[in-house]
């Protein structure tokens, strides 16, 4: 059985005062959910004062990217083991505005998958086909290529503290969700493509599903076979949203 993972990819919104009140909100309203994994990744800025926020509670912290040194002339980034420090259980890698807008590739993304897990924290590697890549039937072949480069250096024997997000770019903010049927379809394709990457731990790998995740079409995307839980941009915002979205994953 896989426990399902909700998390809040809050990207570049929130102040730390906005951060901490989300999370006071937040907290109390999901006190109850035993059955899943929730997680929130606020801004580097806001991660001190969110984790504080979150102590105590079922609630995890995660960060939205890593550097994958330890420490070293890198202006302006931020390592694993500073995030270890803040107690980041999770960090989420490979996301397509990293891969589109900052120019990341593959090679990059696996470089901090393996340092977060040499530090304790899991990642969580994104994926996801354009929507000209998919017009083009090209899905499966990107998807494939952005495994094979992101997991390279995923020891098989932590491969089950990775989560892999399937985020297709033409459903992230645009409030055009895939259809469950074509999300899980990815999502089977991911696991087998796991399954002979990884062997048996495949069937313990979670995968979320992200892309115009709301409260009313979770349920249906959490009742396919392969989906694990949901990599929540917009909606995960509100701290009602994002514990509806819980409720319904849970
Ligand atoms: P969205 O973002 O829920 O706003 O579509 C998802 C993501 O980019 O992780």
């Amino acid at each position: 059985m896989r426990t399902p993972i909700l998390a809040a990819n809050w990207k570049m919104h929130k102040t730390v005062g906005e951060a901490v009140a989300f999370a006071k909100a937040f907290v109390p309203l999901v006190a109850g959910v035993a059955n899943a994994e929730i997680v929130v990744a606020p801004p580097f800025t806001a991660l001190a004062a969110v984790g504080a926020a979150l102590a105590g509670s079922n609630v995890k912290l995660a960060a939205q990217n890593a550097h994958f040194e330890k420490q070293g002339a890198f202006t302006g980034e931020v390592s694993p083991p500073m995030l270890a420090d803040l107690g980041c259980a999770y960090a989420i890698v490979g996301h397509s505005e990293r891969r589109a807008l900052f120019g990341e590739p593959s090679e990059l993304v696996a470089k901090k998958a393996a340092a977060l897990l040499a530090h304790g924290i899991r990642p969580i590697v994104c994926v996801g086909e354009t929507l000209d890549e998919r017009e083009a039937g090209r899905t499966f072949a990107v998807l494939e290529s952005q495994l094979d480069g992101s997991l390279a250096s995923v020891d098989g024997g932590r491969a089950a503290e990775v989560v892999i997000a399937y985020e297709p770019v033409w459903a992230i903010g645009t409030g055009r969700t895939a259809t469950p049927e074509i999300a899980q379809e990815a999502h089977a394709m991911i696991r087998s493509w796991l399954g002979k990457r990884f062997g048996g731990a495949a069937a313990q790998m979670r995968i979320q599903y992200g892309g115009s995740v709301k409260p009313d079409n979770t349920a249906q995307l959490m009742a396919q076979t392969d989906i694990d839980g949901a990599l929540v941009g917009g909606a995960s915002l509100e701290a009602e949203s994002f514990a509806k979205i819980v409720a319904a994953s849970a």
